[in-house]
């Protein structure tokens, strides 16, 4: 008998053959696993289209004004500090966030710090979305990148000396900047820490609905109280549960019905950029999670903050 036979059921023929049929195996299985990652991919980006609504990203990184594409970017943002560009974040390679992996944009969400480790400005807020979980960040990035990619170059900041400098965020960041993830209150229900989620983490009212100091960070002791110059130079209503000065006279059912349709109590509607906000994102939300929403911020405690209302 020669070595190397064909025929011959040689020791080494036999390992051989089993691991053929081991191969065949390991074939079979990755064959079954495969649309099993395909749903897996799905279920996430059908997940995290919900998230993108909650936390309404379209409308600042899209330049709707000037009939830009979705996420493209170069929106305007006007603040007290200058004018900001919003950054291209579709899944284009070169101009959007497309070489990112799943740890830099948590990253960025979590703790305001790009890729190269440069500290975000805080017009992108970012101090609210440090709140999200790990397993939204996830599914808003698996949306994010399953949307048609634009390669549209950003535009440059136009903000003045010294707020363009990006390394002093170091130091705001270090004032009214607290990273981390939100930590259900186990003294309260989950209707109330759903709502205080998507409030606080996704839907970041407080952005606009809190008055900030000169740095431009928001007054703890003043949340939700209003604000004589919110975004884009514009008037946002105190929405604490204040009877005189905030929201006090609405119940949960007039505040949920105002964040579906944008009609408030006595016929009047939400105009400017809440009617975005409720165009882009809270019509587009379950009942249930508005009803959570309208709980919990009639839950806060009421300020007395009177805001001129501009309509
Ligand atoms: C209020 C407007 C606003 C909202 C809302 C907003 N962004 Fe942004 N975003 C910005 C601005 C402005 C920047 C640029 C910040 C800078 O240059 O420091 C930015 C930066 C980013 C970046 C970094 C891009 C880069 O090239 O480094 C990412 C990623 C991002 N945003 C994703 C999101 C996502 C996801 C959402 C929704 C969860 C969101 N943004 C909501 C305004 C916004
Ligand atoms: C981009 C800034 C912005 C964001 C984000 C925002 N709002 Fe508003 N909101 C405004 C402005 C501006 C008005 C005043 C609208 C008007 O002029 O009719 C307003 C009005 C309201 C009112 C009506 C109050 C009244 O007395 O008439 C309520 C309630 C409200 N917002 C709740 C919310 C909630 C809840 C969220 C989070 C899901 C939110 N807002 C997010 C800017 C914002």
């Amino acid at each position: 008998m020669k070595d190397g036979d064909p025929m011959t059921a040689t020791p080494a023929n036999v390992v051989l053959k089993g691991l053929a049929s081991v191969f065949a195996i390991a074939g079979a299985m990755l064959a079954a696993a495969a649309p099993a990652a395909a749903q897996a991919n799905a279920d996430a980006i059908k997940r995290g289209e919900y998230i993108f609504r909650a936390a309404d990203c379209a409308p600042c990184h899209t330049d709707t004004k000037n009939k830009g594409a979705l996420l493209a970017g170069g929106r305007a943002l006007p603040t007290p500090f200058g004018t900001f560009y919003s950054p291209n974040i579709t899944a284009d390679p070169v101009n959007g966030i497309g070489k990112w992996s799943d740890g830099d944009f948590t990253r960025a969400l979590r703790e305001g710090v790009s890729p190269d480790g440069s500290h975000y400005f805080p017009v992108f807020p970012y101090t609210s979305f440090t709140l999200m979980t790990d397993q939204d960040i996830k599914d808003l990035k698996a949306y994010i990148f399953s949307l048609p990619t634009v390669a549209l170059a950003n535009k440059p900041h136009d903000i003045g000396f010294p707020f363009n400098l990006r390394f002093l965020q170091v130091g705001w960041k270090m004032l009214f900047f607290t990273e981390g993830v939100y930590k259900p209150d186990p003294a309260k229900s989950a209707e109330w820490n759903r709502g205080a989620y998507l409030t606080e983490a996704l839907g970041h009212c407080a952005e606009c609905h809190t008055p900030r100091n000169l740095l431009g960070g928001m007054d703890r002791s003043r949340w939700m109280a209003g604000s004589i110059d919110g975004p884009e130079g514009e008037m946002a209503p105190n929405i604490t549960p204040h009877e005189a000065t905030g929201i006090g006279e609405w119940d949960d059912i007039d505040l949920a019905y105002m964040l579906k349709t944008g009609a408030v109590p006595g016929g009047d509607v939400v105009g400017s950029l809440m009617a975005e906000v409720i165009r882009e994102s809270t019509s587009k939300l379950t009942d249930a999670d508005r009803t959570a929403m309208a709980k919990y911020l009639l839950s806060l405690p009421a300020v007395d903050h009177k805001i001129e209302k501009p309509r």
